[in-house]
């Protein structure tokens, strides 16, 4: 399975890169807003960072703009997929890339019927958000489920990525149910490897180990 990291912090996805676990990174214009970089900037160290997939959002509505926009985002790397709104334009745009050879991440799918036609379009990822679905009381894990049966049934190629992940059991049930890929913010990722028995293991152990004689 594969983890991105959900952020444009340069410090972040440093610091995570270090562990070599990070394949790839996901933006979307809210967390580019939050940094001080321009957006090219920013997409230009990221991708110098991490070899993956990284994933640029592009911000026209009309299938025109989407295409130039996403055009321009795919030559600022070769690892840039372009982020692509789950609307009737956006399903017409990522045909238009895809015969263009650049690859699309389908983003904002709440729907299995969503997700079914993303990868009807040709497109390289989904993106279903786990999370926003959970906050008004759906279930997320369910519509990864139905993606992932959908997608196997007809052997699409294109990969599930779980978006919108809130914390590790989203992360833990994405890899359960078989979906490629999660992007977690950097706070889940960290999440993922601490457990307080391993802490109170390691001290025990440590502090034992001051009464043995190494000399
Ligand atoms: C995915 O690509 C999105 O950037 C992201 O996962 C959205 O997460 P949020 O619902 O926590 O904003």
């Amino acid at each position: 399975m594969k983890l991105f990291l959900d952020t444009a912090n340069i410090d972040e996805i440093k610091l995570a890169a270090q562990t070599g676990l990070i394949d790839g990174i996901t933006t979307n214009p809210s967390l580019v807003a939050k940094e001080k970089k321009s957006f090219e900037e920013l997409l230009q160290e990221i991708c110098s960072i991490i070899k993956g997939d990284i994933s640029a959002e592009v911000t026209s509505l009309e299938i025109d703009g989407m295409v130039k926009e996403g055009k321009h985002l795919a030559k600022i790397a070769d690892n840039i997929v372009v982020k692509i709104p789950l609307t009737q334009n956006g399903l017409c745009a990522v045909q238009k890339l895809k015969s263009e050879g650049i690859r699309s991440n389908v983003t904002l799918c709440f729907s299995p019927s969503q997700a079914l036609l993303a990868a009807k379009a040709g497109a390289y990822i989904i993106s279903p958000f786990v999370g926003r679905l959970d906050d008004i009381s759906e279930d997320g894990m369910n519509l990864i489920q139905q993606i992932v049966q959908i997608y196997n049934n007809y052997n699409f190629e294109t990969q599930v990525l779980v978006a919108s992940c809130r914390h590790p059991l989203h992360v833990v049930n994405s890899a359960l149910i078989g979906a490629q890929i999660a992007t977690l913010p950097y706070k889940v990722f960290e999440q993922l490897i601490k457990h307080p028995l391993t802490d109170i293991g390691l001290e025990k152990f440590l502090s034992d180990w001051k009464k043995v004689n190494t000399k």
